[in-house]
């Protein structure tokens, strides 16, 4: 059967037009379309997706334009076991990734999308990372079989055929090649969330060298989204590294002073650190005058302008954020985000056609239905909403989104921040000495394994939060920051780390976190300004208790002392921890990093046995 084309005039590429021939022989769908981005059509695909089942159109009293997508049990998050990075040389790839020989990876998935679209309609998706024509952005076309993963693109990303006008005739883009995995037969009723059921079929192929991504078997997130982990991470910090530039797994923030001055920071944290939470942070009330606004929660791409300055942008124009414990305490911009136009991912339907999931603040409906299809009631003794559920909302709907945050030219990175959840040894907050110690602060973090997971070392390592999103060998990365700390024509950003999760003797947080933590990102501006000193410890530079403005909270010297003090047996053991760590990366670990290892442990012996900041001041 001939394959029907729509809108394949809305490019004169010939690269591209070429490509898509070539993908849509090999995988067969029933009908090509290339989207142009419209809300039209964007409105006829959910209306398609309402009447196959795969899409429940919300309440539009209580969710306007809003839309729920429940998701097939296998194809609940990203699969890391079958994320694969597919550089010619395995050592480039380097101990963190999956690898596999690329030819061998090139078959395989010849062999898994042979006429895997059958049945179905490929659709061509345009789609910039970062403001059209931004010179810090990039284009990437994806082709893909699932309608959920084009709605979902077009609040993601900026989609359409704008973005083919910029790519002109000769344009470079990045190829990104999906497929669910689930042809169709002739005549055979499709289900409301098809995909490849066998973990062991699905895989997430980058190739660095040639800039292609291939993703098989799954419609899920990361998995399908293919701007945001693949192209704007993956994909991005290989480029980054061959171009001088850094595409990081940071949120963006821009924090303005009682004058009306800005700073802007980035800052990267493991999974479960409340970083959605502190990409959209609100200033505790009365905490005089000061403004947080938001440019980017998940990623950020970060180039040298010619004045020297680090100049960031968010890729991405949507928040892809996790629904449970996401309430208006914990994220009240985020609630306001989701208010409307979103797409919701695994969470509750309640009787009165809105969603609802578990720490959303408000009662849980007497009954509703789960994420699996199920009746679902309070005491039913099952969650309802997947704890990897998720609200697609457009970034443009946070009350606080930073009025730069489209800027092509992005916005100017004063300090980077670093965090993990640790509920011991490591302080509130500090700053690194210089550049390569912040590179060591930030190739070292990472959260305490839970219980289950507890390795070696108790602490499972999260370099810049970047463990399952850098395109290439990790150590290489830090090489990569080392040598960007070395160029003359950059102004560096100073380098923090913090932790809000230090536990007292009660096992208990000290810190109160959320907006509280403002506060800290005071501290760090006043820093980036000279405005405040700091004292020296073998973390890093610290603020005294006096130095953080904690009028209207009750917080006591004490406390401060039980997430500041510094045990030095814990310092010592930690320093002895990270050597192991850096043993995986063998002849790659950049000697920068290991002559920081070193120094950390010559200031942890030199210790007292339990250091505290007012004594040192
Ligand atoms: C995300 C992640 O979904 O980091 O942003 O896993
Ligand atoms: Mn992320």
């Amino acid at each position: 059967m001939a394959i029907t084309h729509d809108g394949a005039t809305r490019t004169s590429n010939a690269k591209l037009l070429k490509w898509v021939d070539e993908i849509a022989a090999l995988t067969q769908p029933d009908h090509v379309v290339w989207c142009d981005g419209s809300e039209e059509e964007y409105q006829r695909l959910c209306a398609e997706m309402v009447a196959s089942g795969t899409f429940v159109k919300l309440n539009p009293e209580k969710r306007p334009n809003s839309y729920l997508a429940c998701s097939h049990p296998s194809d609940v998050a990203r699969v890391e076991d079958r994320t694969f990075i597919c550089s010619v040389n395995k050592e480039d790839a380097g101990p963190t990734n999956n690898w596999a020989p690329p030819d061998e990876m090139r078959a395989q998935l010849k062999e898994l999308m042979n006429g895997c679209m059958k049945g179905r309609t490929l659709y061509v998706i345009p789609f910039s990372m970062g403001p059209i024509g931004s010179p810090i952005a990039q284009i990437g076309i994806e082709i893909t079989d699932s309608p959920y993963v084009v709605t979902n693109m077009r609040i993601m990303t900026r989609m359409g055929s704008k973005v083919l006008e910029v790519l002109g005739s000769d344009g470079f883009f990045v190829p990104c090649v999906h497929s669910v995995g689930a042809p169709l037969a002739p005549g055979q009723k499709d289900v409301p969330w098809p995909c490849e059921p066998d973990i062991g079929r699905k895989a997430i192929v980058h190739f660095p060298e040639t800039r292609e991504i291939w993703s098989y078997g799954s419609g899920y997130g990361g998995n399908a989204l293919l701007g945001k982990k693949c192209l704007a991470l993956r994909i991005a910090s290989s480029m980054a590294r061959d171009e001088g530039w850094l595409a990081e797994h940071m949120l963006i923030l821009g924090l303005e002073s009682p004058k009306g001055e800005k700073t802007y920071v980035a800052a990267a944290f493991p999974s479960a650190c409340g970083k959605t939470n502190l990409a959209m942070i609100v200033p505790p009330k009365g905490f005089g005058n000061w403004k947080a606004l938001t440019v980017g929660d998940d990623i950020a791409w970060i180039k040298p302008a010619a004045d020297g300055t680090l100049r960031a942008i968010n890729p991405e124009a949507g928040f892809f954020g996790v629904a449970p414990g996401t309430s208006y305490d914990s994220n009240p911009m985020a609630m306001e985000s989701c208010k409307a136009n979103s797409i919701f991912t695994n969470v509750v339907l309640t009787d009165d056609g809105d969603v609802w999931w578990e720490g959303m603040g408000v009662a849980a409906p007497a009954h509703g239905i789960d994420w699996q299809g199920n009746d679902w009631t309070p005491d039913c003794g099952r969650v309802g909403a997947h704890a990897n559920s998720r609200f697609t909302a457009p970034a443009a709907q946070c009350p606080t989104i930073d009025p730069a945050w489209e800027d092509p030219a992005g916005v100017p990175i004063s300090a980077f921040i670093f965090g993990g959840r640790l509920s011991k040894t490591f302080p509130l907050v500090y700053q690194a000495f210089d550049w390569n110690h912040g590179v060591f602060m930030a190739a070292t973090m990472g959260s305490e394994a839970t219980a289950a997971a507890i390795g070696v070392t108790g602490i499972r390592r999260d370099p810049f939060a970047m463990l399952p999103f850098c395109g290439y060998n990790m150590a290489d990365y830090w090489g990569h920051w080392v040598k960007m700390g070395q160029r003359t024509d950059i102004k560096l950003p100073m380098i923090f780390r913090t932790n809000w999760f230090r536990k007292g003797p009660d096992g208990k947080f000290v810190w109160p976190g959320y907006g509280q933590n403002m506060r800290v990102l005071k501290w760090i501006v006043e820093r980036v300004n000279g405005q405040v000193g700091a004292v020296e410890s073998s973390f890093g530079l610290m603020p005294r208790y006096e130095d953080l403005d904690l009028e209207g909270l009750e917080f006591s010297k004490g406390q401060f002392e039980t997430i500041t003090s510094i045990n030095r047996a814990e310092a010592i053991s930690e320093v002895e921890e990270i050597k192991t760590f850096f043993d995986k990366f063998g002849a790659q670990l950049p000697p920068e990093l290991e002559k920081q290892r070193q120094e950390f442990g010559k200031r942890a012996e030199k210790a007292p046995e339990v250091w505290s900041v007012a004594e040192a001041a």
